[in-house]
């Protein structure tokens, strides 16, 4: 695991966004995996940005977003797919066609997510999938105790989730039960994972991911066996880490060459 701590999520957010657009410019049709929640609000920004002043160019890629709640269509304010409207698709070029969000709404929920996963493995595979963290640890609505070896499914939200998520509703009791989400196993196939973490609130689940054991009750903690995962912190999402210094000291002195790798 590669440790990036930076001084608040905006630096974190544009080392992120640095590795993304290298990715785009060397492969101009890349497949990205994408998240949703506050965590990357500004790293979408930055991309917008890049789009817009320095002409990074997505029209080549393919997007794939993580979840979806169960029974939220498109419209509905706190649905994935308004949200990456809003904070992405909206500001740069990436085509509808390429864009891919588990739906809310699907009859059939079981060969929806087989389907997602057959669409994931026919463009070729994620090159680059984006993720927060749940305060729990979970990675997409992967709850502790997901299987580490599981596959687009539905899911039920904890109860602390889904508290977590209520601001995105007018109350808790809005918050869906059900999700739709990429499996471990489907996230662990990404070529690289770019996990962000910010804030007080994520500090245990990041200090449990990165130095605890491989656990399925902290689900982000089998990143460690990911040959490329690479976690962008804020100074307080970092405050729980006993080695700290040292993953500041690799970060600083990293040779040039290594930098967007
Ligand atoms: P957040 O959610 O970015 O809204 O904190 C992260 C997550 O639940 O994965």
């Amino acid at each position: 695991m590669e440790i990036i701590i930076t001084p608040d999520p905006a630096a974190a957010s544009r080392e992120a966004a640095r590795f993304l657009a290298a990715l785009i410019r060397k492969k101009p049709g890349a497949v990205l995996g994408l998240a949703t929640g506050g965590t990357p609000v500004p790293l979408y920004r930055e991309l917008a940005r890049m789009h817009r002043e320095e002409g990074l160019d997505f029209s080549g890629c393919t997007s794939f977003n993580l979840d979806e709640y169960v029974g939220l269509g498109a419209d509905h304010p706190a649905s994935y797919r308004r949200f990456m409207q809003e904070n992405l698709f909206s500001l740069i070029n990436l085509q509808a066609d390429r864009i891919h969000i588990p739906d809310g709404l699907a009859p059939d929920i079981p060969a929806h997510c087989a389907a997602y996963e057959k669409s994931i493995t026919d463009s070729g595979g994620i090159d680059a999938q984006v993720l927060g963290i749940g305060s729990d640890g979970h990675v997409g609505f992967n709850e502790p105790t997901s299987s580490l070896a599981s596959r687009t499914r539905i899911k039920t939200l904890t109860r602390r989730t889904r508290s977590d998520n209520a601001h995105f509703f007018e109350s808790e009791s809005d918050v869906p039960h059900h999700v739709i989400t990429m499996g471990i196993g489907t996230i662990m196939e990404a070529r690289a994972v770019l996990l962000l973490a910010f804030g007080e609130n994520k500090a245990e689940a990041v200090a449990g991911a990165v130095e605890g054991p491989i656990t399925a009750s902290n689900p982000a903690s089998i990143l460690q066996m990911h040959p490329q995962a690479k976690l962008y912190l804020d100074e307080q999402s970092a405050s729980k880490l006993a080695r700290r210094d040292y993953y500041r000291w690799v970060f600083d002195h990293k040779p040039g060459w290594q930098r967007d790798r």
